[in-house]
Order: C-alpha cells, then structure tokens, then sequence
C-alpha cells in the first residue's frame, strides 16, 4: 500500500546564489558527506545540491510533516546506487516518522526519482508499505 507521496521542484540558480552567499555553512547544514561528496565532484555542482534539495523537501511531503523548524534536513538523505539510482536514507525524526507511519506487521520503502533542467530540479518521492512476511 502507498503511505505518502511528494514532490518538489527546486530552482537551481537560487541554490547557487545560497551556495555562493552561506558556502560551506549551508552544504553543511542540510547535506550529509556523501551528498556533499557527490555534488563537488561534478560539473554541475548546484544542479545536484538542487536535485537533493528537492528530494529533501519531498520526502518530508511524503512523511506527511514538511519542512518544520528545527528539523535535520541531513536526517533525509540521498545515495546513489552503482547504477545511478537514487536512494532516499532517513534516519533520526525522519526515520522515527517513518516508523509511526507504517502499519504493524509491514516494512516501509521510500522510492526517490530526480530530474533536472536547468533552471529546475525536480523530485517525487512515494512511501510505500509492504507486508513483512
Ligand atoms: C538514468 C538516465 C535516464 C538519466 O537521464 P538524464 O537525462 O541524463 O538525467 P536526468 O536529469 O533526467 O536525471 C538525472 C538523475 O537520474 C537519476 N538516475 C540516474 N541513473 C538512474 C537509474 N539507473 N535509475 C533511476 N534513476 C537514475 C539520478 O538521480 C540522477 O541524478 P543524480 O545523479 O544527481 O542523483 C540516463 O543517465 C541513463 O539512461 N542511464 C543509463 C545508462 C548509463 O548511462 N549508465 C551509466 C551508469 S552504469
């Protein structure tokens, strides 16, 4: 069953003037190392800090809270897969979210899918809940 689904769109050209303005305050913020690592490596480095910005923001649609203060937005994460697949980590309050969220008996799987072009990032996210047999 589906428990929650989000999407957001993120304008690269305003991640690259927060990227410029706040530096390493702000990739430190809301990235984990892995999502920094990615993005510095790459050619199009707001483009990807974009694309994980909006998957940030829409998996807290899909869990149903958004983007309250005070949150980590490090504690929603994305990997990539050897095939480039992305994959959506949570841990901390996302996680603990996640869990409140999934029916008894069945595992939750977050399902992230990014795209960009320029100037727009964009992410869609589904949660969904399989039994646990
Ligand atoms: C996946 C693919 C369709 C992406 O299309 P694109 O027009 O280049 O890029 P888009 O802007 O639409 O999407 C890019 C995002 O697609 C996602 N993506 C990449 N590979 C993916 C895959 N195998 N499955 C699902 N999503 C994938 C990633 O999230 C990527 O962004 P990120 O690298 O910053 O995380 C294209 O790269 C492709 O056909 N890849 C398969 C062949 C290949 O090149 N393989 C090399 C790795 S073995």
């Amino acid at each position: 069953m589906i428990l929650g689904v989000g999407t957001d769109l993120a304008n690269i050209d305003r991640i690259a003037g927060v990227l410029e303005r706040h530096g390493d305050r702000f990739r430190n913020r809301v990235f984990t190392e892995t999502e920094q690592h990615k993005a510095e490596r790459r050619k199009d480095v707001a483009g990807t800090y974009a694309k994980r910005w909006a998957a940030k923001e829409a998996c807290s649609k899909a869990l149903g809270t958004g983007l309250r203060m005070g949150i980590s937005w490090k504690d929603m994460a994305v990997s990539n897969l050897r095939t480039g697949q992305p994959v959506m980590q949570v841990t901390g309050w996302a996680a603990n979210r996640l869990a409140e969220m999934t029916p008894e008996g069945h595992i939750a799987v977050i399902h992230v899918s990014l795209t960009d072009d320029h100037p727009w990032a964009q992410a869609f996210v589904v949660i969904e809940a399989n039994p646990a047999t």
